[in-house]
């Protein structure tokens, strides 16, 4: 017996196509296997002109919201718009109105998570969202359930496949920051608009989606520390391979008891460790958890058909629960009850700084870093002096966030100029 599912889209751009294109080929395959057949009733547009390489019949393009929002026929809604609104607001009464709501949408999702769930809960209709965090990876669905069994401590994560996209090129190839994110823009591996993802906004959206699912506690997104990598020079990178690392956007996220630290930001990490190897526009999660141990999930994070490969699978298990499920968080009611958002984590530091090279200097860096007990693990200094100064690599033990800020305002510009500071990670 065939089950059949009425559902609607919220705009069709690249991967509502994808979508579109998926149910299309691989629906019959869905009906025989799992029982299910999705029809695809009203596709919400911008512009009923726009050519986008399909052929929609008769009265399924519109470009009225209330006719997905309101068609009583209609049980499930998929989302695409992005952005905060209006993809929140519509989101919601489509929830209200009775309605399953499966989203790409990490930024609406990460923002309103507490107001959605609790429609979705309150009408007994499904919610979900494996789309939102790293595209075909089914990184949500093995936190929700595949992972139960697990205390996550730490999720290391190559979230953004744009940034990772960069830096492959620039460690590869040594090329300028600038020249590459051109490049990625020519050939629409970048938005026209980067600032989301080259700024670390992106990963940090979906930095808070997954640490809220593996520490069972909400961690909003104002509480990721977020920095891009704008800044990034091909002279770190260089440095950085020099000393055995190599440089990730990393979205990090541990756990110790009720303590959560949530950032993302350049990271150096060892050469040899499995993440150093994810290149190109791929995406990766890494966790442990005290019963499964260490862990690694590898995938394309974006595009129309891995993208619409998790939205068709959510379809499927929406259409299949008996009864959905909701994740509970420890600190949903009143928020930050329980967990405590620590911004003064431990790591070690790398500190590059154009250094007069004349006697005292090396002691003179290395008193402002004694003075706030950071301890320094090598000193490099090597190249070309230019202009009487030199390049000064220092890398430290674990060492605080705070303690090292402080020990970075206390150098001398004139003695040592400082150039750049990129936290490691050792795993
Ligand atoms: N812009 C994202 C990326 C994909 O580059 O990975 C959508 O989240």
């Amino acid at each position: 017996m065939i089950k059949d599912i009425t559902i609607g889209f919220l705009g069709c751009g690249n991967v509502g196509s994808g979508v579109w294109r998926l149910l299309e080929g691989f629906g019959e395959d869905i009906a025989h296997r799992a029982g299910l057949r999705f029809h695809i009733k009203k596709v919400l547009v911008r512009s009923l002109d726009k050519q986008r390489g399909i052929t929609f019949p008769e009265g399924v393009l519109t470009i009225k919201p209330d006719d997905v929002l309101n068609d009583p026929e209609i049980q499930m809604v998929v989302e695409f718009l992005g952005g905060e609104q209006p993809a929140y607001d519509w989101m919601l009464r489509a929830l209200n109105n009775g309605k399953t709501v499966v989203t790409a949408n990490k930024v609406a999702f990460a923002l309103h998570w507490h107001e959605l769930q609790k429609a979705a809960k309150k009408q007994e209709v499904g919610l979900y969202y494996e789309a939102a965090v790293c595209g075909a990876i089914p990184i949500i669905h093995s936190l929700e359930e595949s992972l139960q069994a697990n205390r996550i401590d730490k999720i290391y994560g190559i979230v953004n496949g744009t940034t990772n996209y960069i830096l492959t090129r620039m460690s590869k190839n040594a090329e300028d920051y600038s020249l590459v994110l051109k490049d990625a823009q020519r050939l629409g591996l970048a938005e026209p608009d980067p600032a989301a993802d080259v700024e670390g906004l992106d990963a940090a959206y979906k930095l808070s989606i997954l640490a809220s699912l593996a520490f069972h506690g909400r961690v909003p997104f104002e509480d990721v520390y977020v920095e891009g990598i704008t800044h990034i020079s091909k002279e770190d990178i260089r440095c950085g391979q020099e000393l055995g690392y190599t440089l990730k956007l990393l979205a990090i996220a541990k756990r110790n008891g009720l303590e959560v630290e949530t950032r993302v930001h350049p990271t150096f990490i060892r050469s040899d460790h499995p993440l150093a190897n994810v290149s190109g526009s791929f995406n990766a999660v890494y966790l442990h958890g005290h019963a499964c141990k260490e862990m690694m999930f590898l995938g394309r994070g974006a595009g129309d058909m891995p993208t619409a490969s998790a939205i068709v699978s959510d379809l499927e298990r929406a259409a299949s629960a008996c009864q959905h499920q909701y994740p509970t968080f420890q600190n949903e009611l009143n928020p930050r009850v329980a967990l405590r958002h620590n911004t003064d984590w431990q790591c070690p530091f790398y500190i590059r700084m154009l250094a007069k090279d004349a006697p005292g200097v090396l002691s003179r860096v290395a008193k402002c870093f004694a003075d706030e007990n950071v301890s320094i693990a090598a000193v490099q200094q090597n190249g070309q002096r230019n202009n009487g100064r030199v390049a000064l690599v220092v890398i430290t033990h674990q060492a605080s966030e705070k303690a090292m800020q402080r020990a970075i305002a206390a150098l001398d510009q004139d003695i040592a100029k400082l150039e750049s500071i990129i936290r490691v990670e050792e795993e």
